[in-house]
């Protein structure tokens, strides 16, 4: 396994979840989504695609769940679910994507992102898209820097406590 390390020299994990993470994982992605501030949900329930990838139930098309483990914790994840709706779009998948608040802009991020594309292309997927607040710079950053491109905008689609915010469409072919 590649060695890899944060911006400030921590060593990092960025591996497959498997079913014992699931616990942590959930607390993971809950405690971003309670920041309501980023995620499209302020509460994190696993639905039947996050219930595959932390081996919950069995897997149906080609998903994956990538952890960062940083310190002992897992501190961050890259789910990447393949289209399973239309059988016309096998070939596209959408990720999320997320690290929680300390461990924030020392790469965990663009380890995870960069490593999920990867896998992607070794499963022969043709196409990534992502959504992300048009406020979340950050998200932005990192999606365009690993090739994404910006190729719609939802005007007003949320309203976070009052204000609305524009979500946009983003896209990378692999
Ligand atoms: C978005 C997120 C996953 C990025 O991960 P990260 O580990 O913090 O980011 P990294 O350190 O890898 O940096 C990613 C990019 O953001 C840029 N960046 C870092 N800090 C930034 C800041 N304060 N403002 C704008 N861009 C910033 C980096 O320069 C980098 O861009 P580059 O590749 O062009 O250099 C993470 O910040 C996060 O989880 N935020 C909250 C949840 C969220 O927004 N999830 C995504 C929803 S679409």
């Amino acid at each position: 396994m590649e060695r890899l390390f944060t911006s400030d020299g921590r060593p990092l994990v960025v591996r497959p979840a498997t079913p014992p993470d699931a616990p942590q994982v959930i607390a993971t992605v809950d405690a971003v989504c309670r920041e309501r501030r980023y995620m499209m949900t302020d509460r994190f329930t696993p639905g039947p695609d996050w219930q595959e990838v932390l081996g919950l139930v069995p897997p149906s098309g080609w998903k994956l769940l990538l952890i960062a483990e940083c310190e002992g914790r897992i501190v961050g994840w890259c789910r990447v679910f393949a289209e399973t709706v239309s059988p016309f779009a096998r070939h596209v998948a959408d990720v999320g994507i997320g690290v929680i608040r300390p461990y924030r802009e020392i790469g965990i991020g663009t380890h995870l992102l960069r490593q999920a594309i990867r896998s992607a292309k070794k499963a022969r997927l043709e196409k990534l898209t992502a959504t992300a607040f048009a406020t979340n710079e950050r998200a932005l950053n990192l999606f365009i820097g690993r090739g994404f491109k910006v190729t719609g905008r939802r005007y007003r689609q949320f309203n976070l406590d009052g204000r609305y915010i524009d979500e946009l469409m983003l896209e990378r072919f692999l």
